[in-house]
């Protein structure tokens, strides 16, 4: 994805809290991540996330469905205005919307999602809630290609994170997320720096045939 000295592009499309977001922007900040975001991108003009971009003097824009008669122009509006920014990557954090095939397919191999559950388990809504109702001893976070159907475009990354005999959803939500924001950082880094790409229809980690998603351990 970068194979030239330029840096790899993001925007990056959100709908609330925004700590991914702001994990990737104090990451940049650090030098620990080689990409720029040209523009942060909300379904919510009120998502608090988008502050942490103000706050970077990045340019951020808000666009309401309620303004749209239907998904399928939401989404044509939509893909025109990060079309402006030219993204080599569009990078979904917390981006509470199902997207249009159209959406999808423009952005085939270069739109990501970070999805709380270690895919496959637990795609769509409430997972930590379902993790701990299944009995599940481990769940965790994937980083994953957007594909037409929800949750389930190839997996690149995933972090996996205990599950503690008193946890509540909530509690295990919070570690979740810690992780999240290490694995998003370091999805993105290995995209940035060519190690994971496609060729053709094959997913390549430094060159060689990605089958199954890496597999990390959750960090203190
Ligand atoms: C995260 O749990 C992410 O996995 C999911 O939405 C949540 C977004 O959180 N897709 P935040 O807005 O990045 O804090």
């Amino acid at each position: 994805m970068s194979d030239t000295a330029q840096p790899l592009t993001l925007v990056v499309l959100i709908s609330g809290r925004g700590s991914n977001l702001k994990a990737i922007l104090d990451a940049i900040k650090d030098g620990e991540l080689p990409v720029v975001i040209s523009a942060v991108i909300s379904n919510r003009a009120d998502a608090t996330g988008l502050d942490y971009a103000r706050q970077e003097n990045i340019d951020t824009l808000a666009l309401d469905a309620d303004d749209y008669p239907d998904k399928e122009s939401y989404d044509r509006a939509l893909q025109g205005l990060i079309d402006c920014f030219e993204p080599g990557l569009v990078v979904l954090a917390g981006f509470m919307r199902i997207l249009t095939p159209a959406l999808v397919q423009h952005y085939h191999h270069k739109m990501i999602n970070i999805h709380p559950s270690l895919l496959p388990e637990f795609r769509g809504l409430h997972t930590h809630q379902r993790a701990l109702e299944a009995g599940v001893r481990e769940h965790g976070a994937s980083v994953h290609f957007v594909s037409e159907e929800l949750d389930s475009g190839p997996a690149i990354l995933r972090v996996r994170v205990p599950v503690l005999p008193a946890d509540t959803a909530e509690q295990l939500a919070a570690r979740v997320l810690q992780q999240e924001h290490r694995l998003y950082i370091q999805a993105i880094r290995w995209l940035a720096e060519g190690r994971i790409r496609w060729q053709n229809e094959q997913l390549l980690f430094d060159g060689q045939p990605l089958k199954n998603p890496i597999d990390i351990n959750a960090e203190n």
